[in-house]
C-alpha cells in the first residue's frame, strides 16, 4: 500500500494564536514527523494556505499576502519543514478552481444548505449578506483536499461536516466517472480530530479566537505572555491570595494542565485548594511554562522574519511541487470525465 497523505490547511488570518498550535499546528508536525519502524516517514503531508476561502467572509483582500506569510512563519516556526511537507497558497495553484467548478455540480444546493457549520455562521451573519460562494465553501474544501488525494485529514471539531461533503463528493465523482485505469480518482478521506481541540481563552468564556481579542499569539514575548495572562480570568470565589480556590472552573489552571509539567500541575492543584497558592504567583508560574514552549519557536520565528527570500522562496517551491500533484490529479480527472481529447 503506498504512503498515506495527510492534507491540511489555514485560512490566513494572520499571526496565529496557541489555539491554533494546540487545535492544530501542534499536530500536524507530529503527523509529519512520525516514523515507522523502518525508519521511512508514517505520512506524506502537505499544509495548505487557503487563501482563497477567506474571500467567503471579508473582500478585504490588502492584507492577504502579509497575512499568509506571517502564519507560514509561524508554521515553519512551529517545525513545520517545508523540505519534508510543500507548503502552499490555494491561490497560486489554478487546478483548485478548475476542480471546485466540476465538483459544484456534484452536490445540491438544499445538501450545502443542511451544512451544521454554514447554519452557525447562518445565524451569527446574516443571510442577505452572505454571497454564493460562502455556501460552496465545502465545495472548494473537497477540492483542496481531493487535488492531493488527501487520505487523512486533519481538522477540528467544526471541520467535521465539511470533510463528510468531500467524503460525499469523493464517491459520487468515483461513481460517475470511473477511470479507464485507475478505476477510481480519488480516495474516501477519513477526517481526524485533534486531541486538544479547544483551548479557552484569556476571558474564560469561548475559545480562543482573534476577533474576541482573548489570545495569546505564538509570537508573543515573555513579557506579553506575562502581561495578557495578568488579566486571564480565574476562579471568581477566590479574591484574596489564601481563599481556597477551584482549579476545575479556572481558566488558567486550564493553561497550566497544557503547558505545566506533572509535578508544578500537582502542586499548584493543592497549593490552590488549599489556599496556599495565590493567583498571582500561579499566573506567573504559568506564563513562565508558556513561555518556555514558545522560546524555540521565537527563536525560529527571528530567524526568518530575518529572511523575508528564503520564505519566499520556501513558499514558491511547495507551489511547484503541488502544482505538480495538482495538474496530474487534473488530467485523471478529464480522463475519467472524458473532457478532451484525452477521454477518448
Ligand atoms: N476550512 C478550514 C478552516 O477554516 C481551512 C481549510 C481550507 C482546510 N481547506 C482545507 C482544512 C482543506 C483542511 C483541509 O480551518
Ligand atoms: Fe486559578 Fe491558580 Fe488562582 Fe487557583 S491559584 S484560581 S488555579 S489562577
Amino acid at each position: 500500500m503506498s504512503t498515506q497523505r495527510i492534507l491540511s490547511g489555514m485560512r490566513p488570518t494572520g499571526k496565529l494564536h496557541l489555539g491554533h498550535y494546540t487545535g492544530a499546528l501542534e499536530n500536524w508536525i507530529e503527523q509529519q514527523n512520525l516514523l515507522q519502524p523502518d525508519g521511512t516517514r508514517a505520512y506524506e503531508t502537505c499544509f495548505l494556505i487557503a487563501d482563497y476561502h477567506t474571500l467567503t467572509t471579508s473582500l478585504d483582500t490588502t492584507s492577504i499576502y502579509d497575512h499568509s506569510i506571517d502564519m507560514l512563519i509561524d508554521w515553519l516556526a512551529a517545525g513545520v519543514d517545508p523540505d519534508i511537507s510543500p507548503v502552499f497558497r490555494q491561490s497560486q495553484i489554478k487546478e483548485h478552481a478548475e476542480l471546485f467548478l466540476l465538483f459544484s455540480n456534484l452536490i445540491t444546493t438544499a445538501r450545502l444548505e443542511r451544512n451544521p457549520t454554514l447554519k452557525e455562521q447562518v445565524r451569527d451573519l446574516n443571510m442577505e449578506s452572505m454571497v454564493y460562494g460562502h455556501l460552496g465553501y465545502p465545495v472548494l474544501q473537497a477540492a483542496d483536499i481531493l487535488l492531493y488525494k488527501g487520505n487523512i485529514v486533519p481538522v477540528g471539531e467544526d471541520q467535521l461536516p465539511h470533510v463528510e461533503i468531500t467524503r460525499e463528493i469523493s464517491r459520487k465523482f468515483n461513481i460517475h466517472f470511473p477511470h479507464p485505469v485507475l478505476g477510481e480518482v480519488f480516495p474516501e478521506p477519513a477526517p481526524k480530530i485533534t486531541k486538544f481541540s479547544r483551548l479557552l481563552g484569556l476571558d474564560g468564556k469561548t475559545k480562543m479566537s482573534k476577533s474576541l481579542g482573548n489570545t495569546i499569539l505564538l509570537s508573543d514575548t515573555p513579557e506579553e505572555v506575562a502581561a495578557k495572562m495578568r488579566n486571564a480570568v480565574t476562579d471568581t470565589m477566590k479574591v484574596r491570595r489564601n481563599d481556597p480556590g477551584r482549579p476545575e472552573v479556572c481558566t488558567v489552571f486550564s493553561y497550566h494542565q497544557r503547558f505545566s509539567s506533572p509535578d508544578t500541575l500537582a502542586s499548584v492543584e493543592a497549593g490552590c485548594r488549599a489556599g496556599s497558592l495565590g493567583c498571582v504567583d500561579c499566573k506567573k508560574m504559568c506564563a513562565a511554562a508558556i513561555s518556555a514552549e514558545l522560546a524555540p519557536m521565537l527563536e525560529k520565528r527571528r530567524h526568518f522574519e530575518a529572511r523575508p527570500e528564503l520564505v519566499r522562496e520556501i513558499l514558491l517551491e511547495g507551489e511547484s511541487k503541488a502544482r505538480r500533484i495538482a495538474s496530474q490529479t487534473m488530467t485523471e480527472v478529464r480522463q475519467a470525465m472524458r473532457l478532451g481529447e484525452q477521454g477518448a
